[in-house]
């Protein structure tokens, strides 16, 4: 289908030429009603190169216009489209004159809103489906094994397609799983093509998108590099700017970022509290510094964080002493560093929809767990180069920035660091100890290729003691304990089933090498009711 003049006009001259436009001036807009693949759709798009965005399915069609969108998905949702509250669209929408794809509610409030019927009817299916194509004129669906299997989540179908649209494909229990009106840019599907459950899901997607909207591949790393290093610039003029660097994926692509549009304006701080892993400290020195070339002031702070926290067990009064103390260093440093304006903040797209999207709060909301954060009163404003950006592009960005893999590939560190994977007292021996293990098993791990397949594994020292005996001799030693997980976004994990023969290695490793310890556990909890971290 061609876009209607009404798109090309809206967004002026630029339209006529895609390969001049910025992506993001011409988003494919998902609007969310209230389905749990919602954000999953805008991230498999941003898949096929072509930039999009979450909106409130609330958005008003002129909004949509002054966006100068390729196309609009409508989201999945639980709804039945006959609740009372049920989430709706302006029927505006469908007038705009770009390409819209309805999935699953989506598809039944398409429906529902352009002459169609959506029914209770007995037919609900959840999880694989058969579906058979139907026709072989379908834009979406032409050429595709017309059996396949694909992924159902529904109670309500679709019993009369909108005016004008015909059946494109059904499965047994749903005689119209999917719909289309090419003429008027209409596509429906009662099924997910987001999810990996259906295998021509992408292809599906990537016809709609490229084929049916036109919209060209352009979303890429080097672009998405240009587009912010164009906004930092507009964003920063020649003031001075601080990062704080943790050493974490996140903060070392947004530090990139900056550094890449403002060079030498920007300083970033990187405070050694002495609660990192082995040669964590050594190789943030050797990428910034030594490797980019970034004005990086590392600060030697190991004896004030591990004197702050002799005697202390409380793992609640372990954390706020470790975030006070690191507010401290901060300031001390930035005001020697004289007259700053900016603090960079590696805020993802993630954090900015979990926000609801306003300006502002995405800064604030993981404070509990940021102890890499701002001083409240240091009234510097925010660049967040990574505001737009899901996890797997800012890792994108991150090696297309030249940053090492194992970098890019880094699994997620609590600012607190080790502190919060001893229990108890956390001393200089401890501290010793735990680390070893961790490298022992990370070495492991990463030997057996799994380091990538898991989310986050780690060491933890507890407190107590058990006898044991070596070569002759009783010991009395600690334990360390294995924590290894599968997750997706740390809001539920599951414990990862490492091969027994990598666990026994791991286990000989560090009771042979490390004199403290005695015993090595595995922890068989899943979040919840656990939590990834012991303390
Ligand atoms: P939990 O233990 O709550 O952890 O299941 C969820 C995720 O958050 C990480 N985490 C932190 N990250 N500062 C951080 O930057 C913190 O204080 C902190 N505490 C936990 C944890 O490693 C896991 O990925």
């Amino acid at each position: 289908m061609k876009r209607s003049t009404q798109v090309v006009d809206a967004v002026g001259e630029a339209g006529a030429d895609d390969a001049m436009v910025d992506p993001e001036d011409r988003p494919v807009l998902v609007l969310d009603l209230g389905g749990q693949y919602a954000q999953l759709i805008a991230r498999r798009i941003r898949e096929c190169n072509v930039y999009s965005e979450l909106v409130p399915a609330s958005i008003d069609p002129e909004e949509v216009r002054r966006r100068g969108a390729m196309a609009v998905v409508l989201s999945g949702g639980p709804a039945s489209v006959y609740a009372p509250d049920a989430p709706r669209v302006d029927s505006g929408i469908f007038e705009v004159g770009v390409p819209v794809l309805g999935i699953c509610y989506g598809m039944q409030l398409m429906a529902q809103e352009l002459g169609g019927r959506v029914d209770r009817t007995d037919a609900a299916e959840f999880g694989r489906t058969d579906l058979e194509i139907i026709g072989d004129d379908s834009e979406l669906l032409v050429g595709l094994p017309r059996e396949q299997t694909v992924w159902m989540s529904h109670r309500d179908s679709v019993v009369l397609p909108p005016e004008g649209a015909r059946t494109v494909a059904s499965s047994e229990a749903t005689p119209i799983a999917a719909y289309e009106n090419a003429e008027r840019g209409l596509y429906g599907l009662q099924f997910h093509p987001e999810v990996v459950h259906t295998p021509s899901g992408m292809e599906i997607l990537r016809r709609f998108l490229h084929d049916v909207a036109e919209a060209p591949a352009s979303w890429t790393p080097a672009a998405m590099i240009d587009d912010q290093v164009a906004k930092i610039r507009a964003q920063v003029g020649d003031a001075k700017v601080l990062c704080a660097l943790s050493g974490g994926v996140d903060s070392s692509v947004a530090a990139l970022l900056v550094h890449r549009a403002i060079g030498d304006q920007l300083t970033c701080v990187f405070v050694d509290h002495g609660l990192l892993r082995e040669d964590e400290g050594a190789n943030v020195v050797d990428t910034f510094g030594d490797h980019f070339h970034v004005p990086l002031v590392h600060v030697q702070a190991q004896e004030r964080f591990v004197g702050r926290l002799a005697g202390v067990e409380d793992p609640e009064t372990k954390r706020k002493i470790i975030g006070e103390e690191f507010i401290r260093v901060f300031e001390e440093e930035a005001r020697k560093l004289g007259d700053i304006r900016f603090l960079v903040q590696g805020t993802l797209y993630s954090d900015v929809i979990e926000s609801g999207g306003q300006d502002g709060v995405a800064a604030t909301i993981k404070s509990h767990h940021n102890v890499g954060g701002l001083p409240d009163d240091m009234e510097l404003d925010l660049v967040e180069p990574l505001r737009l950006l899901f996890k797997d592009e800012v890792r994108r960005v991150g090696a297309e920035l030249g940053l090492a893999e194992a970098m890019v590939w880094r699994h997620p560190f609590p600012g607190p660091g080790l502190a919060i994977r001893i229990i108890g007292d956390v001393t200089e021996e401890r501290l010793q100890i735990v680390r070893e293990a961790d490298a022992i098993l990370l070495d492991e791990i990463r030997k057996a290729g799994l380091y990538r397949d898991l989310w986050q594994c780690f060491a933890v020292l507890p407190t107590v003691r058990s006898v044991g005996v070596q070569g002759d001799e009783r010991t009395y030693a600690y334990p360390i304990v294995i924590r290894a997980v599968t997750s997706d976004d740390a809001m539920t994990a599951d414990w990862a089933r490492l091969p027994y023969d990598l666990l026994q290695t791991v286990s000989s490793r560090i009771i042979n090498e490390i004199s403290e310890v005695n015993r090595v556990a595995l922890d068989l909890s899943s979040k919840p009711p656990a939590t990834i971290e012991w303390e």
